[in-house]
């Protein structure tokens, strides 16, 4: 079956061309995306270099526990400061305004973590040794779940914590003491 065979091949070929076209176009595209997002959005890496030094991050300094939390500068600036470990946030649950940016600020004590709260668009890395840091602004109130999104061990998919996103009002209220606000119990 001589004939039947050149004309299997010559379809293989075309075949084969064809995807290698699409393939070729594929990876065009993706590169395209990349110039156009880095280019048209500035999209760069979350993570700024400002560094932190892991050994005594729980003793002195930004990220000691009592300092931990949403806090609302003289400025009016809400700012939430958490600490990712193996395996949970702290703290666990947390309290932030809708309708105002929210600048997020965080690192981890052991291994890499991460998060995404939610839908939303907050979503970051969190590295031993450095800050993570972004500003976002929730539109939606109600509670978000927050997964650890990093493989960070066996207890990763055990690790994540709750957003409760506030009416500004509400949140301000709560916040006029000026202590770090969390929603976990006491
Ligand atoms: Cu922490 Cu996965």
């Amino acid at each position: 079956m001589p004939s039947g065979g050149h004309a299997s091949e010559a379809i293989a070929v075309a075949a084969e061309r064809r995807w290698a076209f699409i393939v070729m176009g594929i990876i065009g595209l993706l590169v395209l995306m990349m110039i156009v997002t880095g280019l048209h959005w500035a999209s760069m890496p979350p993570s700024r270099v400002e560094t932190v030094d892991v050994k005594t991050v729980h003793l002195k300094g930004e990220f000691v526990e009592s300092n931990l939390g949403t806090a609302v500068g003289s400025d009016g600036k809400v700012t939430v400061r958490l600490i990712a470990q193996q395996y949970s946030f702290v703290p666990q649950c947390i309290v932030v305004p809708a309708d105002m940016p929210v600048t997020f600020r965080g690192t981890a004590t052991d291994a890499i973590h991460g998060f995404i709260v939610g839908r939303t668009n907050a979503n970051t890395m969190l590295i031993p040794g450095f800050v993570a840091t972004f500003t976002t602004t929730f539109n939606r109130t109600g509670e978000q779940l927050m997964p650890c999104h990093e493989y960070c061990g066996t207890g990763h998919e055990a690790m994540w914590a709750r957003v409760q996103v506030l009416p500004p009002q509400e949140f301000l209220a709560k916040a006029r003491s000026g202590e770090r606000l969390s929603c976990v119990p006491r």
